[in-house]
């Protein structure tokens, strides 16, 4: 069956101190608890602290993720982290389609296909982002958005591969603005979403992604989120720079 996973995407927060104390702290809490078999953390820093993040990690705790990648496969591209620089630094995850990445760096869909792509060849397991803006949730066409944006960024998958992916559900209204969708509205939008992947590739496929949800998730609401049977677990901004916020949605299951 799926994995439950907590992922912490630390966006461009942190300097190398801060980042080395918050992860030792992580470290030392998750020491003291036992996580079910089934729950996945990852921890997705800034580039230049991926190899210190990595040190840190050890599969019975935590794994790491990039927040980004070219979608490119190499050469001349000033300033690009390629899947395979991450593949050879033994990085598991990234992070791709973030609505930031959608609004200030013209990520689009077909970026977001040719991202998933040069990541699953190189075997990391892509964190594909989606939701809808404001003015689409009050438009009610919430799901027509999201389902463009599944669409255009994984439906050129076949099935192993659809598998090697997680998606993360982030209404975009509800990213660092401290409101959160409700419960029945993650439920909602993330059965919708596992509709949409079973249509494509049959409900035992859709049953095995896990599906998360992003946006201002606190220790405070992760658990009433996280009870819904489609929400696999959540995509953390802000929470995942403090060890105990981060903990306490860790711990939410
Ligand atoms: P937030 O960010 O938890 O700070 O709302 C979530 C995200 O953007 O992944």
């Amino acid at each position: 069956m799926r994995k439950h996973i907590v992922a912490g995407n630390w966006k461009m927060n942190l300097t190398f101190t801060e980042a080395d104390e918050l992860l030792d702290e992580l470290m030392s809490e998750l020491e003291k608890v036992e996580l079910p078999r089934d729950e996945q953390v990852i921890v997705c820093p800034p580039f230049p602290y991926i190899e210190m993040a990595s040190d840190y990690a050890n599969d019975s705790y935590f794994l790491v993720g990039a927040q980004n990648v070219s979608d490119k496969e190499k050469g001349a591209y000033t300033g690009e982290v390629s899947a395979e620089m991450l593949e050879s630094c033994e990085i598991d995850y990234c992070i791709v389609g973030h609505s930031e990445r959608r609004a200030y760096y013209g990520e689009t869909d077909a970026t977001v296909a040719a991202k998933v792509n040069q990541l699953l060849a190189h075997g990391l397991k892509p964190i594909v982002c989606v939701g809808e803006v404001l003015e689409e949730r009050e438009a009610n066409r919430q799901f027509d958005v999201v389902k463009t944006q599944v669409e255009g960024g994984l439906f050129h998958l076949d099935a192993e591969q659809i598998k090697q992916v997680i998606i993360a559900y982030e209404p975009v209204w509800a990213i660092g603005t401290g409101k959160t969708a409700t419960a029945d509205q993650a439920q909602e939008m993330h059965a919708h979403i596992r509709s949409l992947l079973a249509g494509k590739y049959g409900q035992e496929v859709a049953d095995e992604i896990s599906i998360l949800y992003g946006g201002s998730c606190k220790p405070s609401n992760a658990k009433e989120l996280f009870a819904n049977p489609d929400v696999d677990g959540g995509l953390i901004g802000g929470a995942s720079l403090k060890a105990a916020d981060f903990m306490g949605i860790i711990t939410a299951f």
